[in-house]
């Protein structure tokens, strides 16, 4: 037996115990010939001594010392010994084994380690190594604490996800990963058929044909833990290859569906902090969400929503906004109210010229051509814009904004789009830059009402706004109906401004789904082609259903205040999308290449460009 404790587990009760620890040399001292060691795993860490006067006799001190002597840094040994309390004033509180040492009677080397590429012992976000050379020894830098405990933290939130389901009476299924494209708007990983050359699987973006196939298969209650695989842009919380936790019902509305996501997270809640999460969750339908918080992810948990204030500032002679409002354009406003200020962390009762400075510049670098600012004194709106505003546009401001004295109104216009992206940053930033989030802890929110399909801004193509087997609002699509204007029976859940879970009601009439997919532009070839065998099974009696699909990574990187999802995967890729741990992707031999018949089709296609030209 290695070991009888782990390096986290030693306390005062065990003082006097005989016991064996195992793991690995994070640090160790001499003492004038009495050895320290912390020897430490996944569990923490345990002082072990080496005390030759404490040693009984007939002891082979030398041989021990010797040893002892010859353990490097992150070496593996096994020790035994007995527990003692450490000498007074050497006790570490911040260390929960930190009132006990184990006095070394006997000691293996179990493994060596070459000298590390970075220190692993706890440290600083600030002394970290960069990320590249973290990722390229992954093995390593999950020996840090962090790491470890992002892990289990993650494990906890799947595990109690898991006895949720369980006890609801859901059937975990796995689906396949090698399969035809599922669309969910990123392009598909290809993997080539070599029993049916020229042929191609893709890895799942999603498992949402199936799961809803598993509904016309009648299991009733789905949920998967499931893998997606998206080739997208690079993004802080994106990852090519993540994790959702998957499901689908049958014979649902999607405020049962809704209903159930909240009893979800509601249970994982008691379980990870032991706490009552407050549910149900607000629902802003999502026209409100973009005009009032400028996204449809957004963060609820402060106030500063935003006024589109067009119309009022209309018949001013403030030429920036005339020539916008003349181009079509808007002007929105974010009363940053001083009470806000005050209670703020930054403790300051007003912002001064200075930050709004700062803001300007901050505006310009987000492709605004500014910022504008007005303050409400005891002398009423006061800038050095103001006496471009009539008295009448300016009371017209105070009431529509709420404007009390001290309180400041900063204004965005452009072009629709830009302008309302550029006031929702705006208030992300003004509320990490004055903290008034702190302590507020998370807040979710669902966005409901979305628009069935959006309008692709260079094509003019018609997309899915989720995907395309979204039930319609109204169970149909009328053909004299403008697309844009039609609404979807789908929801995203979103926690603290990230997009955490998008699901929907589904299509479950072919014909139906038929006609959506012509909306989206669809030839009937294509259709057929594409989603020939999935029409077909939605024909033989698909029940009414829908589910949701929450991304475990981002919800816990969220949960755990990290920067990146990358900090709660145990091997993430790169922001190239590269594993530098095992440097994939990676070149394939010829011969590889050649049994997959790959190579005589790339010939066959440089065959064809070559005939082409000639022609
Ligand atoms: P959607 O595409 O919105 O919906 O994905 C659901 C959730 O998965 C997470 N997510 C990602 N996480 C990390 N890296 C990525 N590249 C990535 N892409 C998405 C997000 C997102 O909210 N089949 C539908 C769900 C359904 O309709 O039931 C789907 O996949 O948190």
């Amino acid at each position: 037996m290695y070991r009888t404790h782990d390096c986290g587990a030693l306390r005062a009760e065990h003082i006097g115990d005989r016991v064996k620890v195992a793991g690995w040399v994070r640090f160790s001292r001499d003492h004038g010939g009495v050895l320290f060691f912390d020897l430490a795993d996944s569990y923490g860490s345990t002082q072990l001594v080496f005390d030759p006067d404490a040693m009984t006799d007939g002891a082979d001190v030398e041989a021990l010392a010797k040893t002892l002597n010859s353990f490097g840094r992150e070496s593996v040994i096994a020790v035994s010994g007995f527990v003692r309390e450490r000498v007074q004033g050497t006790a570490d509180p911040r260390n929960p084994t930190g009132q006990v040492e184990v006095l070394i009677e006997n000691a293996i080397l179990l493994n060596t380690s070459k000298p590390m590429p970075f220190e692993v012992a706890d440290q600083k976000n600030s002394l970290l190594p960069g990320e590249d050379l973290r990722l390229r020894y992954r093995y390593l830098d999950l020996r840090r604490a962090q790491m470890i405990q992002n892990l289990r933290f993650r494990h906890s939130f799947i595990a109690s996800a898991r006895r949720f389901f369980d006890d609801e009476g859901f059937v975990e299924v796995e689906t396949p990963l090698l399969t035809r494209s599922t669309p969910e708007g990123a392009r598909d990983f290809i993997v080539p058929s070599r029993t049916m050359p020229g042929r191609f699987y893709a890895l799942p973006q999603s498992p949402q044909l199936y799961k809803q196939m598993l509904m016309i298969g009648g299991i009733d209650k789905y949920y998967q833990i499931a893998r997606c695989f998206r080739d997208e842009d690079s993004r802080a919380d994106r990852q090519p290859e993540f994790t959702q936790i998957d499901l689908e019902m049958s014979f649902v509305d999607e405020k049962e569906v809704q209903a159930t996501v909240e009893r979800l997270l509601a249970h994982v809640w008691k379980t990870i902090y032991g706490t009552k999460l407050q549910i149900p969750f607000t629902r802003v339908p999502f026209q409100e969400a973009i005009a009032k918080y400028g996204t449809d992810a957004p963060d609820v948990r402060f106030g500063l929503e935003i006024v589109n204030v067009t119309s009022a500032v209309a018949s001013a002679s403030y030429d920036v906004f005339k020539k916008i409002i003349g181009k079509g354009g808007i002007v929105l406003c974010i009363n940053l109210k001083s009470s806000l200020l005050s209670s703020s962390p930054s403790d300051s009762s007003s912002l001064g010229r200075k930050e709004v400075d700062r803001l300007i510049e901050w505006a310009k670098g987000e492709g605004m051509s500014g910022l504008t600012w007005m303050r409400l004194s005891q002398e009423g709106l006061s800038s050095n814009i103001v006496k471009y505003f009539p008295l009448e546009v300016r009371d017209a401001l105070v009431k529509m904004m709420g404007a009390e004295l001290g309180d400041l109104l900063l204004f965005i216009g452009g072009p629709k789009i830009q302008a309302t992206k550029a006031a929702g940053a705006l208030r992300v930033k003004l509320a990490k830059d004055l903290g008034l989030v702190n302590g507020k802890g998370h807040g979710f929110v669902w966005v409901v009402d979305c628009p069935l399909v959006t309008k692709d801004a260079v094509s003019g193509r018609l997309e899915p706004f989720h995907h395309p087997f979204v039930m319609p609002s109204k169970g149909r699509v009328g053909a004299d109906e403008d697309p844009a204007s039609i609404g979807g029976l789908s929801y995203d859940l979103v926690l603290d401004g990230f997009e955490i879970g998008s699901g929907s009601i589904r299509i479950h009439d072919p014909e139906l789904q038929r006609e959506v997919f012509g909306m989206l532009g669809m030839t009937d070839g294509e259709i057929e082609r594409k989603f020939g065998f999935f029409l077909e099974a939605l024909g033989y009696g698909a029940p009414p259903h829908g589910g949701i699909a929450l991304g475990v990574d981002r919800l816990v990187s969220i949960l755990l205040g990290c920067d990146s999802i990358r900090e709660v995967i145990a091997f993430p890729k790169n922001k190239r999308f590269q594993s530098l741990l095992d440097d994939s992707p990676a070149e394939v031999e010829e011969s590889k290449l050649s049994e997959l018949q790959l190579l005589s089709l790339a010939e066959g296609e440089d065959e064809a460009k070559a005939k082409k030209k000639r022609r």
